[in-house]
């Protein structure tokens, strides 16, 4: 593990720990408040983001920046990352093993940012993050408590972009997570 965000970001600047390195743009590393009390996780860059270098920029992220506008919650103090940080071919969901070979580096950045609440965006990284046999459906909306950090499962954003009815879920959950901040 790497004791500072400059080290970790040189080990990964090169990573071939996966097939995903052989289609990508930019490695998405991660952006925002490296010291956040509210970390969020995805699942992995889209087109948008594999250009830009950036998590959450494309139609999903504008749609969450909209959340966190009308709940209070400021892009720049929170931290964004993705389970993996290259972009999987036409977005198909990472596959274990491309999984594995990330979550090192997420787990470091998470030592590093030493958050007090991960809000997990979608079934991808709540089952990364706190294991298989957690749904998504079952699971948001719920605190869930592991190791001194607040785990809050929830949809992905670009869920809600192909079913608004999951909308209002999504905007209680992070007015928990807003909640639970202040
Ligand atoms: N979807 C994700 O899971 N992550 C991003 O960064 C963008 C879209």
């Amino acid at each position: 593990m790497y004791q500072t965000f400059e080290e970790l970001k040189e080990s990964i600047k090169d990573c071939k720990k996966c097939k995903l390195c052989n289609n990508r743009n930019n490695i998405v590393f991660g952006s925002g408040n490296e010291n956040a009390d509210i970390m969020f996780i995805g699942e992995g860059p889209g087109a948008d983001e594999d250009i830009q270098g950036k998590p959450f920029v494309g139609k999903a992220g504008k749609l969450m920046n909209c959340a966190f506008e009308g709940i209070g919650i400021n892009r720049e103090e929170v931290y964004i990352a993705n389970i993996v940080k290259c972009r999987p071919p036409s977005n198909r969901n990472p596959e274990k093993d491309e999984v594995e070979a990330c979550l090192d580096y997420l787990r470091n950045q998470v030592l590093l940012v030493k958050p007090k609440i991960i809000v997990l965006l979608g079934s991808v990284a709540l089952k990364a993050i706190l294991g298989e046999e957690y749904s998504i459906t079952k699971s948001r909306g719920k605190w869930i408590e592991k190791k001194g950090i607040k785990y809050m499962p929830t949809f992905h954003p670009a869920a809600l972009l192909r079913d608004s009815q999951k909308k209002i879920y999504f905007w209680n959950d992070l007015k928990e997570v807003k909640k639970a901040i202040l």
